[in-house]
């Protein structure tokens, strides 16, 4: 036994027979175990069709058997071996004509000294055995195929028209265990990151593991984190099943024996893992934070900034939607005595709303006092926030026309009261409370442009949209210029982050997001990367969540119709904002904590979050029960 072996690390194994043994040789061998049971032996007694056409080949009841795979047949003759002397069914096998689907069958049958008469060519799909199968008269005979896990039904069908009379033969070995609990969270905690050496014994438990990360969703951050890992094979198969499954392999085993096996990963692996990480490193980071090199300070150690880097925090930090709005006594006593845009227009009282609102309520980062419809002011259609009835446009957009129309927007001349209140803003913060920006996103802000209003059903915006692409995309690409400028100015003016709200995209299907927005999306993200993290929220997207993710942004924001433990793991590596309902904050405070402690669960201590809303606060909401939740949110997190 080594001295030093695994060094404290985690290591991984999915053993079901063994699972004490492999434990205790990882600890053995200075590692700190975590050994999940992930598959079943299914009784090979179990396989009652397996065993019925080992019966009529030993009888000389078949003619062709088709072995489709190298573990099917080894379970075929072990079925068989159950009920015949295993010389008797392979000489009963060598009367018959066998069809190999590729390599693995061939060199299976070989060990048992048996050779096929035809063989299939590459790729190895049934399409190929039936091509091969020409060569081979079938018509009034009765041929076996062996299946293992997907059904052959194309060869089936294709053999039956030549008048083969058909029988399927499935066999299986293994199951996922009875209770999938134990490889469930072994999954997760490997999806975290957690795991530093993974341990293999058995191909069937990568399928298995994979299987399961699927199905919940885990598979690409499985996958990634295990490309991360020191991934360790007991041999030449189960290094191919890796592989096969587009996993490399770090380490194959030099003796196929457990015990051995386990203590030459304790010897190699720290290694492996050091050089893995090393020459991953710089990769890693960039990819986790692709803007631009900050320099240290009490705004870049802030919780928000480091969260949006997805950087650990102490706490998990949070900011509220609306945070400046009519729940606030303050901002009503205000708006009895000035207009919104006049307010939004004000410098000063844009900056003052601003910093009140993050200093009553302890929020760990401020936005500005604005609106995402400011915008739509200088391209010339006409904006009022017309008392009790929210935006109007007067004269929205329908035709190529129209289009053609609308104002290019300069933000340093049009919007520069949005600038000068930025600047404001920063110099009256806290050094340590981050600033952000924000923006409509195209989408958004060209649906209010073309229904005039707040829509329901967005019926003008969806049938230009049909009608005419070209029209359509001519509007985005012309809001998206003016949005890309606008947060530029934005961040030059002192925003450390931005929001791009796209608050109305969830009535879009996948398809219309794909093709009539995402390329716009990708265009806004692409110019923006490196100029500030970007939050990327919308409502109402859980069917675009993907594509949005696609799109770009550091930061994702989730509404409350998602479950934001399984979103973030579906989403994989992305920092994540939301997602309490806003409605929720009506209740008591109890019932407000239990939620919020629900959002945390899932989060899971995940580096990366930012608590807020699903979407904005309410303005009938209690402004107690706002400054709990900042506080809770602080101490049900705090680490
Ligand atoms: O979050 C913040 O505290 C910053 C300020 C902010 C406002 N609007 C102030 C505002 C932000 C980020 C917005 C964004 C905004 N504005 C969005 C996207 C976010 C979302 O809620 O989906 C949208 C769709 C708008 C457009 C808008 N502005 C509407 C539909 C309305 C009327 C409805 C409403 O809530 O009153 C506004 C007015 C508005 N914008 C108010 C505030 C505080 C209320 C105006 C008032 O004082 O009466």
């Amino acid at each position: 036994m080594s001295s030093q072996g695994f060094a404290g690390l985690r290591v991984v194994g999915f053993e079901s027979r063994r699972t004490r043994e492999m434990e205790s040789l990882i600890t053995r061998h200075g590692g700190s175990p975590l050994v999940a049971p992930s598959m079943r032996e299914i009784p090979l007694e179990a396989n009652v069709e397996a065993e019925e056409s080992a019966r009529k080949i030993v009888s000389g009841g078949i003619d062709v058997v088709v072995f489709m795979t190298g573990v099917g047949a080894d379970a075929l003759f072990q079925i068989a071996e159950k009920t015949f002397p295993k010389p008797s069914f392979i000489e009963a096998l060598s009367r018959t004509a066998i069809v190999a689907r590729g390599p693995k069958p061939v060199a299976f049958l070989k060990t048992q000294g048996l050779a096929p008469r035809l063989t299939a060519p590459e790729p190895n799909t049934w399409r190929e055995v039936l091509e091969v199968m020409k060569g081979l008269d079938v018509s009034g005979k009765k041929v076996a195929v062996q299946e293992y896990g997907v059904p052959a039904d194309g060869l089936l069908d294709g053999l039956k028209k030549r008048g083969a009379r058909v029988t399927r033969v499935p066999v299986y070995r293994w199951g996922l265990p009875e209770d999938t609990g134990p490889l469930k969270r072994a999954i997760r905690e490997v999806s975290d990151g957690k795991a530093d050496v993974l341990l293999f014994t058995n191909a069937a438990q990568i399928h298995h593991a994979l299987r399961l990360a699927a199905e919940e969703g885990l598979e690409s951050s499985f996958r990634e984190a295990l490309s991360r890992a020191a991934v360790a094979s007991i041999g030449p198969v189960m290094s191919e099943n890796l592989r096969d499954a587009g996993l490399s392999v770090d380490l194959e085993a030099e003796k196929s024996v457990m015990g051995l096996f386990i203590k030459e990963a304790s010897e190699k692996c720290p290694a492996i893992l050091e050089s893995k990480r090393a020459s991953s490193g710089a990769r890693l980071e960039v990819r986790s934070y692709p803007v631009k090199p900050f320099s240290p300070g009490p705004l870049a150690d802030s919780l928000f900034m480091k969260a949006c880097r997805r950087e650990k925090t102490a706490a998990t930090p949070i900011w509220i939607m609306r945070q400046a709005g009519r729940y606030m006594k303050d901002y009503r006593d205000l708006r009895s005595r000035v207009g919104f845009l006049e307010l939004c227009k004000n410098p000063d009282l844009a900056c003052e709303v601003t910093v009140t609102a993050q200093e009553k309520l302890g929020v760990d980062a401020a936005i500005i006092f604005s609106d995402i419809l400011l915008i739509l002011e200088p391209m010339g259609v006409g904006l009022e926030y017309a008392k009790g009835d929210g935006p109007c446009i007067h004269r929205p957009v329908r035709t190529a026309a129209d289009i053609d129309r609308l104002q290019p927007v300069r933000p340093k001349e049009s919007l520069g009261f949005v600038l000068e209140a930025i600047k404001k803003t920063r110099s009256a913060l806290k050094p340590g409370v981050p600033l952000i920006g924000f923006a409509g996103a195209p989408f958004t802000v060209v649906s209010y442009l073309i229904e005039g209003k707040g829509a329901s059903n967005y019926l003008h915006t969806k049938s230009l949209m049909a009608r005419d692409p070209s029209a359509w995309n001519a509007l985005m690409e012309k809001v998206t210029g003016d949005t890309v400028l606008y947060i530029e100015e934005q961040v030059k003016a002192g925003a450390q982050a931005v929001q791009i709200f796209d608050s109305w995209v969830g009535c879009l299907s996948p398809r219309d997001y794909r093709e009539s927005v995402l390329p716009h999306m990708k265009k806004l993200f692409s110019a923006l990367s490196g100029k500030a993290p970007v939050i990327h929220f919308g409502t109402g997207t859980s069917s675009l969540l993907d594509l949005m993710r696609e799109a770009g942004g550091e930061v994702i924001g989730l509404d409350w119709r998602v479950d934001l433990g399984t979103t973030w793991d579906r989403l994989g590596d992305t920092a994540v904002q939301g997602n309490l309902d806003p409605a929720v904050l009506l209740a008591d405070v109890p019932s407000i904590r239990r939620r919020v402690k629900e959002i945390l669960d899932g989060a899971r201590g995940r580096p990366g979050h930012i608590f807020n809303l699903g979407h904005g606060v309410l303005p009938q909401t209690p402004y107690e029960n706002v400054t709990a939740l900042v506080d809770m949110v602080h101490e049900l997190s705090r680490r």
